[in-house]
């Protein structure tokens, strides 16, 4: 099996919007009437879920109304927050179909109309003309493409001149020994990840000038934290969790967030930001 045939069938759940919408009603939402708030515990699939997703929009100057890429845009999570809080229109692609798929769900349950579209496409191939975006971003996706210079070469193709290009990805930070399975691999055959100096080497060459690199390291530290604090509160009061990205991990969900951490405190990976433009 090719890589990317690996990495599509790793996230892969089989039945994932009745999943969602199973968990959803459970909490006592209303499926047929969902707003975005609902969706925030789920929606994002990356490290920080949807307080990363503003740390790295406040540091993009994009206008209303400006066209922005989504790469590796899962189930559409950070389109959804763009579209409605930045007025972007977001075209998101995505190598897993179910994703894809449920991703376009969940935003026509919200009304989002055209602000968002997806399809399915590697980040190697973007399916779109030279110079149609005015940004472009990407939430913990690197980790699974081993080809980042024909991302980059391809983001940078598709960009319009000045455009902006802003990677969350999680970075290697040092050699020591990874631990399988994490959130985005289960096995070394399709874990990509690279370190920041590595991303920077292949942007420049790419055409980018990088303006800002931070490692969020001490924040996902504290957001992981605060997350066990929660959840041990409202196992200790006898409620049920409220939905959350187990749902798309599976049953391996709590070793792959365990592994991960571990790493995290070893400091072996770090969630890193890279914001880059077209030079
Ligand atoms: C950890 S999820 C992050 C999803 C989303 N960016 C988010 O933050 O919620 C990684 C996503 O990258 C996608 N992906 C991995 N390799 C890809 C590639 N070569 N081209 C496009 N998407 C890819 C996967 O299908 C998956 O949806």
């Amino acid at each position: 099996m090719n890589n990317e045939k690996s990495v599509s069938q790793h996230y892969t759940h089989g039945s994932l919007e009745s999943a969602i919408l199973g968990a959803l009603k459970e909490a006592g939402k209303n499926p047929n009437n969902l707003v975005h708030a609902d969706l925030a515990g789920i929606d994002e699939f990356h490290i920080g879920g949807r307080q990363s997703t503003m740390d790295l929009a406040a540091q993009i100057d994009l206008p209303h109304g400006a066209r922005v890429l989504d790469i590796g845009c899962g189930i559409g999570g950070a389109s959804r927050f763009f579209a409605l809080e930045r007025g972007w229109k977001i075209d998101g692609i995505d190598l897993t179909p179910e994703y894809v798929d449920v991703a376009g769900r969940l935003s026509r349950r919200l009304g989002l109309g055209d602000a968002v579209s997806y399809r399915e496409a590697s980040a190697t191939a973007l399916p779109f003309p030279d110079a149609t975006f005015n940004g472009a971003y990407m939430l913990h996706v690197g980790m699974n493409i081993p080809d980042k210079k024909a991302v980059f070469t391809e983001v940078r193709r598709v960009l319009k001149p000045g455009g902006v290009f802003a990677i969350y990805d999680v970075m290697r930070e040092s050699d020591g020994e990874f631990a399988y399975p994490v959130p985005w691999s289960s096995e070394p055959a399709t874990n990509a990840i690279d370190t920041a100096a590595n991303y920077t080497k292949l942007l420049t060459a790419a055409g980018f000038k990088v303006e800002k690199e931070r490692s969020r390291r001490d924040f996902a530290m504290e957001f992981f934290r605060q997350l066990r604090e929660r959840m041990a509160e409202v196992q200790a009061k006898g409620s049920p969790q409220p939905p959350g990205l187990p749902i798309l991990m599976g049953a391996s969900a709590p070793q792959k967030v365990a592994n991960m951490m571990g790493l995290l405190q070893r400091g072996v990976i770090s969630p890193t930001e890279i914001i880059s433009r077209v030079a």
